[in-house]
């Protein structure tokens, strides 16, 4: 596919997980093993990688007017809306004309850590620490979910304090909001966080959060994820209650207007039907609904009842 677009995120983003995995952004295709899996900071592993080979040739594919590979699905799934968007707000930053770069990422995607409360059905133990809990101690269910490789990093945010400015930083997980994490380095650094956005089940919230979200509200975007109201949210979400989950998504609302908070909506067979009662519930946002998506095991009725049996839900 030919362009006389480039993409500016392979020269300005960060993607990376708790694997290691590397990606040109969260919506690209491929994900790559790091450069190394040596147990080493963030903030050496974020420069180790800055120069993968893999973001080198997505950056060359660019510049020769080619759309990459791993960026086609966003291309086809949003036309340029991403593109346009993101070249706007990264117009000020350095040129995208040479495939190394010597300048640090400012738009980061962090999901380094897959500490997650929660066993939400169409979710794999990459993504959550209680999941890989669960595999590990009960077999059966390696038929279906695999356990994940892990990077041990050495966890410092070095790189957020050494950063200029920071156009974007997106933090998901495992699960980012969580009541015994620390979120100094988010006070500390808010001053050059152009707009920030957590991806969370919003769950268990710090009251250090709810504090930031309150002083920099023009700054900050909450993704919340629930897939059901009631009893269908806490079959799909297992290990989330919904009284817990509708009492801070409240307390959310009265720092937030409803444009700032979008709802992620897993579409699955067990949430179908909830579809309209959920729109209305959540009317006012902005509300993703997609497919689960490399999920065929919440399909599988043997896989569902041991779901059901070994977590207690019904
Ligand atoms: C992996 S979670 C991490 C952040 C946080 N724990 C949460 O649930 O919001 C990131 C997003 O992926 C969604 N997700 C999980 N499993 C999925 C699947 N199989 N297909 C599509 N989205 C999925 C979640 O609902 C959530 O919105
Ligand atoms: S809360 Fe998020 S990370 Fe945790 S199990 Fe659910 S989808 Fe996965």
């Amino acid at each position: 596919m030919k362009t006389t677009k480039i993409c500016p995120l392979p020269w300005h983003h960060f993607y990376f997980n708790s694997s290691g995995r590397i990606k040109a952004c969260c919506s690209a295709d491929k994900a790559v093993a790091p450069i190394s899996e040596d147990k080493k900071s963030v903030t050496e592993f974020i420069t180790e990688n800055r120069n993968h080979p893999h973001l080198v040739e997505v950056r060359e594919s660019w510049m020769r007017g080619e759309v990459p590979d791993t960026c086609k699905i966003c291309v086809k799934d949003l036309g340029w809306k991403k593109v346009d968007g993101v070249s706007k707000e990264l117009a000020h930053l350095e040129p995208c004309d040479t495939s190394i770069v010597n300048y640090p990422p400012r738009h980061i995607d962090y999901r380094f850590d897959k500490t997650c409360q929660a066993y939400c059905i169409m979710c794999v133990p990459g993504d959550s620490s209680r999941w890989e809990s669960v595999v590990k101690h009960n077999p059966k269910f390696e038929k279906w979910l695999q356990r994940s490789a892990n990077i041990d990093y050495d966890l410092d945010y070095q790189w957020l304090y050494d950063a200029d400015e920071i156009v974007y930083l997106s933090i998901a997980g495992g699960e980012p909001l969580l009541t015994d994490r620390n979120y100094d380095f988010l006070h500390d650094n808010m001053h050059k966080i152009k707009r920030l956005r957590f991806i969370s089940n919003i769950h268990n919230i710090n009251e250090s959060v709810f504090d930031l979200i309150e002083k920099y509200s023009e700054k900050i975007k909450i993704t919340v994820s629930c897939d059901g109201l009631y009893d269908v949210y806490e079959f799909v979400r297992a290990g989330l209650k919904w009284n817990q989950f509708e009492k801070n998504y409240k307390r959310l609302l009265t720092l937030l207007p409803k444009k700032r908070i979008s709802i992620n909506f897993v579409l699955m067979k067990f949430n179908e039907h909830q579809v309209e009662e959920f729109k209305e519930y959540f009317s006012g946002h902005d509300i993703d609904m997609r497919p689960a998506h490399n999920a065929d095991h919440i399909y599988d009725p043997e896989f569902v009842n041991l779901y059901k049996s070994t977590l207690n839900v019904s």
